[in-house]
């Protein structure tokens, strides 16, 4: 009989549900890990397989048969609907897994998954049963609401008032936008409903959020991105940095999701240096440390280094001492300003080794190269404020590091000229901008309007070097999951 283990904090957790939970008294084990498989299959990216092993001993060994309820009575149980469920999901068909190994293993991570979500989301003294509401039908309920925005008919209806016949050919539910394929029953339509874009999103409530429209690439159709509200959001974890398929690129970045789902992967050795811009609780810092683990999930240390200044002393402690560090973490601005210098004259000195191997570019030397530097500095203008001349170097640095493999990432709240001048500016043209107050915020970030109609919580436009601006939601990375991926 196949078995799904689960660790001794799981156990705990299931423990804790039983006692403090739920208002049922003694209700058996399995309650509690339905709910948790439940919780799990909400989410897009499917549990990595970090959930296999079980740290610090078992707790429990529960086997498929009593979580399906096959045990009981063979004709209620509910083994084939928890197979298609999974088979779903995974796009794989478990029905062919004669022992059930894949089955129960798959099982285990969405079970042990379920559980995680539950010790992290849900505190003692709250109610276990508002939380669960809040997590399964809280959505449910506003769509069943006849105003709600995700509703083709209430989209059509507000084209209409504009004085717009239009068509719904396809919706696609992304994890927080709504796709709609929409023909225009005439081309010159495409610019009025640019202009009454703000009006579009006022007349179906959206708030500060916004409907974005672009252009499907076929006659008269366009495509409006209609955001839901964000009890009805798929999260973005963590997990979609253990599976992602890392291309072949210098340096690949994992930013997010794009409005469909799918990964959103660049270049920075391409970049060769990013901008990350937002206002204050915009998803800067979480951005940060998703750029920073996919450079330590991908890289061995000997291919990329880093190189981290964290002036404001709060985000970058998780990664002191791991062995992928250049120098060590700098929360010293004056510093951070001495290093910046000695990676120019490290800049300088690779610049040498470059001209004696007659090449121009650091992809083109072989193993042997000394590794590509990831330089980030988290808020920039607490940089500048600490230590001045820090200013000198960046710029250096963004105007000829490239050639020498040297990147920067710089984070920022505010990107204005005091922080973000000229030089600085004309020297790093990929840019990420998260939700900011103001379309001339936007502006100022990327040269373009937009980011003030995103959605906050690591929502971002992406404009990197040579490509046109993409819209992505960010990994939400947790200080839990920097240490997991760190162990
Ligand atoms: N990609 C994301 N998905 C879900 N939630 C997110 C995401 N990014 C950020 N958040 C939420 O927003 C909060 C603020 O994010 P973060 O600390 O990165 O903001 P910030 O822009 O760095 O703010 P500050 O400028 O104040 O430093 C996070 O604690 C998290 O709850
Ligand atoms: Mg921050």
């Amino acid at each position: 009989m196949a078995k799904v283990y689960i660790s001794r904090d799981d156990k705990d957790t299931v423990e804790l549900v039983l006692r403090k939970g739920l208002l049922v008294q003694q209700a058996p084990m399995w309650t509690v890990l339905r709910l948790a498989l439940a919780l799990s299959l909400k989410q897009i990216a499917p549990p990595d397989e970090s959930f296999d092993s079980l740290e610090g001993g078992h707790g429990g060994e529960p086997t498929v048969e009593v979580l399906t309820g096959e045990s009981q009575k063979e004709s209620e149980g509910f083994q084939d609907a928890f197979r298609v469920l999974l088979s779903i999901y995974h796009q794989q068909d478990l029905f062919e897994d004669k022992e059930d190994k894949l089955y129960a293993r798959l099982l285990q991570r969405h079970i042990r998954r379920g559980l995680r979500e539950i010790r992290t989301s849900w505190r003692e003294s709250h109610d276990f049963h508002e939380f669960l509401y809040q997590e399964f039908f809280a959505s449910q309920q506003s769509e069943a609401n006849a105003n709600n925005v995700q509703d083709a008919a209430a989209l059509l209806h507000a084209l209409e008032e504009f004085g717009l016949n239009a068509e719904i050919t396809e919706t696609r539910e992304g994890p927080r936008v709504t796709r709609n394929l929409v023909r225009l029953s005439d081309a010159e339509d495409y610019g009025r409903l640019e202009r009454r874009l703000d009006d579009l999103g006022f007349t179906l409530g959206l708030k500060e959020a916004g409907v974005f429209l672009s252009p499907a690439g076929e006659p008269k159709t366009v495509i409006l991105d209609v955001p839901r509200p964000p009890q009805q959001w798929k999260s973005v974890g963590a997990n979609l940095l253990s599976s992602w398929d890392v291309p072949a690129l210098g340096l690949p970045l994992l930013l997010g999701v794009d409005v469909e789902g799918k990964p959103v992967i660049r270049d920075l050795a391409e970049a060769p240096h990013l901008l990350v811009a937002g206002t204050t609780g915009s998803g800067k810092s979480v951005c940060l440390h998703a750029l920073i683990l996919s450079i330590l999930t991908t890289r061995s240390p000997q291919k990329a280094q880093l190189v981290l200044i964290d002036p404001k002393r709060v985000e970058f402690a998780p990664y002191k001492g791991l062995p992928s560090l250049f120098t060590p973490v700098m929360s010293e601005g004056i510093e951070a300003a001495r290093c910046l210098k000695s990676l120019v004259r490290e800049m300088e000195t690779r610049e040498k080794l470059l001209a004696s191997r007659g090449a121009r570019e650091w992809s083109e030397l072989d193993e042997s190269a000394p590794p590509r530097l990831v330089v980030v500095v988290e808020e920039l203008a607490e940089l500048f404020a600490q230590a001045p001349d820090a200013e000198e170097s960046l710029v250096r640095l963004a105007q000829k590091a490239r050639a020498a493999g040297i990147h920067l990432i710089l984070a920022t709240q505010r990107p204005d000229a005091a922080t973000f001048s000229g030089l600085l500016r004309a020297n790093i043209p990929s840019r990420i901008a998260l939700t900011v107050q103001k379309g001339a915020d936007s502006r100022i970030i990327l040269d373009e309007m937009g980011a003030e109609k995103l959605l906050g919580k690591g929502d971002m436009l992406v404009k990197w070097l040579g490509d046109k601006t993409t819209r992505a939601h960010g990994i939400n990375i947790t200080q839990d999951d920097i240490s997991t991926y760190l162990r």
